[in-house]
């Protein structure tokens, strides 16, 4: 068993994790001590966003959840995606509930940096959720081949079946010269498979430059002890950029647009945050 070294965890992890609990979408083998006291801890200086009208961090987190959650299922269910890799999954449920729900039609791997990964398994294992079509990996996004790649890591998959790349909660907290180089990495990746669909959350400039939205990404920027990153001016840009990488198309979707079938994406907050949608291929 590897010694876990929780101090090495990204704590916005952990923060996430106590979200999704706190809201119904994770299972209780999921809560860490160190998530709750983050999560109470800010409770109240977030709720003085919301005092005023501002954004809220929980909104734009389950709006960017659900639709991820959402634009997942609709692959699954049309039979384009039946392996998945998670990148940078944390504390999410999302790889226990798909496991749960499509059990053999599909493969689920979550991957994340040592430390983290050592830890879901753990908590994955002690609660009774791991199963065989569900693994825990280890992966640093930021490597282009060798041990801990995602080239390596997708060895073991089968090229004639569809594979999602996921990353939630990952990009903004790099600069665009290493966005730009994952997105690259993960399109001639998604290249190698009958399908190839890319799913993330991106903050863009042009929607979060109000006064409000800037005091609120500042905050984000302290509770994550680096700063947000904001890559691109424009959705317009964004997805050219996502067309430079490789992807055959990209399009970034507005919660918002979702209000009326997904509750979450109300929410205030939710119009912050755009989800990725790219594929390669035809
Ligand atoms: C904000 S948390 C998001 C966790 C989860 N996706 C969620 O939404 O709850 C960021 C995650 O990115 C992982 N991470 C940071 N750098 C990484 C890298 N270079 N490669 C893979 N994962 C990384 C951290 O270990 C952490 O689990």
């Amino acid at each position: 068993m590897p010694r876990l070294r929780p101090e090495a965890i990204s704590p916005t992890a952990h923060y996430t994790g106590t979200v999704w609990l706190q809201h119904g979408l994770s299972h209780p083998a999921f809560a860490t001590l160190r998530g709750q006291a983050l999560y109470y801890a800010l409770k109240a200086p977030l709720a003085a966003s919301s005092l005023f009208g501002g954004p809220t961090l929980e909104g734009f987190l389950l709006a960017r959840h659900r639709l991820i959650d959402m634009q997942l299922e609709q692959a699954i269910e049309s039979g384009e995606i039946s392996q998945v890799i998670e990148i940078a999954a944390g504390l999410s449920p999302r790889g226990w509930r798909f496991a749960e729900r499509y059990r053999e039609r599909i493969t689920y791997i979550e991957a994340d940096l040592p430390d983290m990964a050592a830890c879901k398994r753990k908590l994955l294992v002690d609660g009774g959720l791991d199963s065989e079509h569900h693994h825990i990996c280890t992966v640093n996004a930021l490597l282009d081949d060798g041990p801990g790649s995602l080239r390596e890591l997708v060895q073991g998959l089968d090229p004639t079946r569809g594979l999602a790349i996921i990353t939630e909660g990952l990009i903004n907290y790099f600069d665009t010269e290493a966005v730009l180089a994952m997105w690259q990495r993960f399109a001639g990746v998604l290249s190698g498979f009958s399908h190839g669909l890319y799913l993330s959350d991106l903050h863009v400039r042009s929607v979060n430059d109000g006064v409000t939205t800037r005091a609120f990404m500042d905050m984000l920027s302290t509770f994550v002890r680096g700063r947000v990153h904001l890559h691109f001016d424009s959705e317009t840009e964004a997805c050219e950029e996502m067309l430079h990488a490789g992807f055959s198309q990209g399009q970034l979707l507005d919660p918002r647009s979702f209000a009326a079938s997904v509750p979450d994406c109300r929410r205030a907050g939710a119009g912050l945050v755009r989800v990725v949608v790219a594929r390669t291929g035809r």
